[in-house]
């Protein structure tokens, strides 16, 4: 997902510092912005000059020192509260008072986040959907404190990424993976009890309701260890067992079977040249 934020933004006129933990993947990640460059070149939807300028304000880097002159940092790592909180600590303690946080995760609590700072009413979600090129969709999750100046400002920069921001408030799974999970959680559950073979159930919900993709291979796309932790946070933070995480979709996670990233999921997939 950081290298789709790093894309648009890119491509939007921001100066990009993209950070990542080791230089392998952040040229992973660069190679991966130049594709999908690429693919808007070759549709006709970006000229070759412009990708040439998006590439040029993308700087890689792993020392979080380079973020220093940033007005906002949009955090993109591991679904792990402690990890999401060390970082935001860190950043807090290194950032000037103006730089607004935001995080792109898909569930954990803005509010708790937030509190790993000293600025909460500078802190806030922001949501954006995998693939993030494509997608139209950013999320804005306003933690108790974020600060109505703070909800403005990241609103007017998601419209600047080409992004329409919807906003809600911080609860489990806000809007979108509260309502999106348990329809997946059912379609694993529903193969699991053999009502039908993952073809059907998918090809039942393309065909019948017009989704793109069906919840299986969604599953898969999304991966299937965050379909997992999105899940047990919905389960634990509403303590409703509606949200009990399927017994095939852990077993899949203990497997390692995590979908298209790994090669299996619901799905094989072949692996990338
Ligand atoms: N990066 C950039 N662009 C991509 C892309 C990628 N990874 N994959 C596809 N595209 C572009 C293509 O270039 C194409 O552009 P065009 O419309 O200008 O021609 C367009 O997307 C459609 O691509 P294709 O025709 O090759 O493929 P599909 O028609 O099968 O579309 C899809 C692919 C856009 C991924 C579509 O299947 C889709 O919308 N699927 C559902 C995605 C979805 O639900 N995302 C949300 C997941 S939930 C989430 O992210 C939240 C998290 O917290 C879990």
């Amino acid at each position: 997902m950081g290298s789709g934020i790093a894309h648009v933004a890119a491509a939007a006129g921001f100066s990009v510092v993209l950070v990542d933990v080791g230089d392998s993947l952040l040229e992973k990640g660069r190679a991966t912005i130049d594709r999908n460059l690429e693919r808007e070149v070759s549709k006709g939807k970006r000229s070759p000059e412009d990708k040439k300028a998006a590439l040029g304000r993308l700087t890689l880097a792993t020392d979080r020192a380079r973020l220093s002159e940033a007005d906002a940092v949009i955090e993109a790592v591991v679904e792990s509260e402690p990890v999401k909180k060390e970082l935001f600590a860190d950043l807090d303690a290194r950032l000037p008072a103006r730089t607004i946080l935001a995080s792109n995760t898909s569930s954990i609590s803005i509010t708790r986040l937030a509190a790993a700072t000293g600025r909460p009413d500078r802190f806030i979600g922001m949501h954006f959907m995998n693939p993030v090129p494509v997608m139209g969709l950013v999320e804005i999750i306003r933690g108790l404190a974020t600060s109505d100046e703070t909800a403005a400002v990241v609103e007017a920069l998601a419209r600047k990424l080409g992004k329409t921001p919807i906003s809600c408030n911080d609860f489990p799974g806000f809007v979108s993976n509260r309502v999106l999970m348990p329809m997946i959680n059912e379609a694993i559950e529903t193969l699991h009890e053999g009502v039908a073979a993952r073809e059907a159930i998918d090809g039942i919900m393309k065909l019948g309701m017009n989704h793109p993709m069906g919840p299986l291979e969604l599953a898969d796309f999304i991966g299937l260890d965050t379909c997992l932790s999105i899940l047990r946070v919905l389960h634990e933070g509403f303590g409703d067992p509606k949200y009990r995480p399927s017994p095939l979709l852990v077993k899949m996670v203990d497997a390692g079977w995590l979908g298209k990233k790994t090669g299996r999921g619901f799905y094989e997939y072949a692996a990338k040249s």
